[in-house]
C-alpha cells in the first residue's frame, strides 16, 4: 500500500509520521489521537499553488476551512500563501484570531446570518459569497449603513451534475446552494443596482471529492457564457471566476484522482480558451481545495480494546474511537485503509471489520481489512483522515474530542488540546428547583 506524505514503516517495521513513531505519538498524547503532517500539508499547498499559476497572476488558491480548520491550520495556509473559504462567524473569528488577513477571506454560506454579516463586515472579509436574493439586499444595506462596498461573488447552481455521494453533490439543479442558472442574470442586475455591493464574479461548487476533470469544464464554460451575458446585459466585468473545491483524493487503492499539476493545466488551458471565445478577458480563477490539501496529510490512531468474533465468522476488532471523531464511514459509507503501528511490516494474516465503540450498530470504520494478527493494545492507524473529521466531530456518548498532534522534521506539537470530563460540563447548567436538597 501507498503511504501518504512522511509516513513510513522503518527499519524497526514501525509506523512513522515526521520522523516519529506513531506508537511513541500514542505513548505521549493519548488516543484516540490526530495526526497532522505539516510537511504535506505545505506540499499539497505547493502543489496547488504552481499548478494553477498562482505567482504569475492566474489564478488564487483558496483553502476551505470546513475541511479543517484551527488557528495553527490558519497559520500554516497563511505561510503558504493561500487565501481562506470560510462558511460561518466561527470559522471568520478562527481565523481572524489566528492573525489571517481578513482580506484574504471569502464568506461562503446560504443562510448567513444577521450577525455573521455584521462580523465579517466589522472585520474587514474580503469578499462575499452572495447566495441568494435576499442576502444581497441584507449585505447591500448592512455596507452602505457602514459606507463600503463589499466585492461580490455571485454563487451559481450550473445544474451539472458530477459523480459523486449523493450527500455531497452541491452544483445540481434543484439544489439548496446558489442562484439557479435562469436566475443569475437578474441577480447581476441587482448586484450592479444596490448601493452597498460590488460585483467582482461567480462562484460554483459542484460536489466533492470528485475524480473527474469533464464537469469542471462544463462548469467553466457555462461560467463563462454567463459572463458574457452579464456584460452585455449590464456592462458588468467578472473579474473573478470560482470553481469551488471538490479535487478527490486517494482513500483506497480504487480511488485514482487526477493530480493538482493536471487538474490546473487542464482548467487554466480551458480558461484561456473560453476567455478568447467569449471575447473577455481572462477572469482570475480561483479554486477552494480542502480535501485535497489536508485529507492525506492527516490520520487518525486508535487504541485496540475489544476482539470478538461473532457466529457467521465476522471478527470485530474495536478502538477507542470511531463515529464520533470520523462520522464520514457512518454517514457516507466512506472508504479508508488501515495499519498497525507496531505491526506495520508484518504480512496480513486476517480479515477484519473495525468498529467504534459508540451505541450505534452503524459506527463502523472499515468492514473487512486485511491485517497482521491483531491483539488488545495494538495502535490501530486511519489513514487519510485529515478532512472532515475533526471538522465533523461531536461528543456523542459523551465521548471527549481527541487531540491533534502537528508532526514535522522529528517534531510534534499539540495544535488541539484533548478535551476531559470536565469540558463536556462546560455548558451545562442545572436550573434551581433541580438543586440538590
Ligand atoms: N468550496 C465550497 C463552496 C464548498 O462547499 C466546499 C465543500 C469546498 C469548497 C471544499 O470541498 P473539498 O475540496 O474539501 O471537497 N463533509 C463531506 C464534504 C462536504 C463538502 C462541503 N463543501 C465529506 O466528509 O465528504
Amino acid at each position: 500500500m501507498e503511504l501518504p506524505g512522511t509516513l513510513r514503516i522503518n527499519e524497526r517495521g514501525q509506523l512513522e509520521l515526521g520522523g516519529i513513531e506513531v506508537t511513541a505519538l500514542a505513548a505521549v498524547f493519548g488516543t484516540p489521537l490526530y495526526l497532522y503532517d505539516e510537511a504535506l500539508i505545505r506540499d499539497n499547498c505547493r502543489k496547488f499553488c504552481q499548478a494553477f499559476r498562482v505567482k504569475e497572476g492566474w489564478s488564487q488558491v483558496l483553502y476551505a476551512g470546513k475541511a479543517f480548520l484551527t488557528t495553527a491550520m490558519c497559520r500554516i495556509v497563511h505561510s503558504e500563501g493561500l487565501g481562506l473559504d470560510v462558511v460561518s462567524g466561527g470559522e471568520i473569528y478562527t481565523a481572524i484570531e489566528a492573525g489571517f488577513p481578513a482580506s484574504k477571506i471569502y464568506f461562503h454560506g446560504n443562510n448567513k446570518t444577521y450577525e455573521e454579516i455584521c462580523l465579517a463586515l466589522e472585520a474587514g472579509v474580503g469578499h462575499f459569497v452572495v447566495d441568494n436574493f435576499m442576502e444581497l439586499e441584507t449585505l447591500s444595506r448592512l455596507s452602505a449603513e457602514r459606507g463600503k462596498k463589499t466585492p461580490v461573488l455571485l454563487r451559481i447552481t450550473p445544474g451539472i451534475e458530477a459523480h459523486t455521494h449523493r450527500y455531497i453533490q452541491t452544483g445540481q439543479e434543484g439544489s439548496k446552494f446558489g442562484f439557479p442558472l435562469a436566475q443569475a442574470l437578474a441577480a447581476a442586475r441587482r448586484a450592479k443596482e444596490l448601493p452597498g455591493i460590488e460585483y467582482r464574479g461567480l462562484h460554483c461548487h459542484l460536489g466533492s471529492q470528485i475524480m473527474e476533470i469533464n464537469p469542471y469544464q462544463q462548469t467553466l464554460s457555462l461560467l463563462m457564457d454567463l459572463a458574457r451575458a452579464i456584460k452585455g446585459n449590464t456592462g458588468l466585468v467578472t473579474q473573478q471566476l470560482n470553481l469551488g473545491g471538490g479535487f478527490g483524493i486517494r482513500y483506497t487503492p480504487e480511488d485514482r484522482p487526477p493530480s493538482p499539476a493536471l487538474w490546473g493545466e487542464t482548467l487554466l488551458a480551458c480558461l484561456e480558451e473560453e476567455s478568447r471565445k467569449n471575447k473577455l478577458p481572462r477572469p482570475l480563477l480561483l479554486v477552494e481545495p480542502g480535501r485535497a490539501i489536508i485529507g492525506p496529510a492527516g490520520h487518525t490512531a486508535y487504541r485496540v480494546g475489544t476482539i470478538k468474533e461473532v457466529p457467521g465468522g465476522r471478527k470485530y476488532v474495536a478502538v477507542d474511537g470511531g463515529m464520533a471523531d470520523n462520522i464520514r464511514p457512518a454517514l457516507y459509507q466512506a472508504k479508508y485503509m488501515a495499519v498497525l503501528a507496531n505491526k506495520a511490516a508484518l504480512p496480513p494474516s486476517e480479515e477484519v471489520t473495525i468498529v467504534g465503540k459508540c451505541c450505534e450498530t452503524g459506527d463502523v470504520l472499515i468492514e473487512n481489512i486485511a491485517l497482521p494478527p491483531v491483539e488488545p493494545g495494538d495502535i490501530l492507524v486511519v489513514l487519510n483522515t485529515g478532512a472532515y473529521s475533526y471538522s465533523m466531530a461531536s461528543n456523542y456518548n459523551r465521548l471527549p474530542r481527541p487531540a491533534g498532534v502537528l508532526v514535522n522534521q522529528g517534531r510534534a506539537f499539540l495544535i488541539l488540546k484533548r478535551e476531559d470530563y470536565k469540558d463536556l460540563l462546560r455548558q451545562d447548567l442545572i436550573p434551581p428547583h433541580l438543586a440538590l436538597k
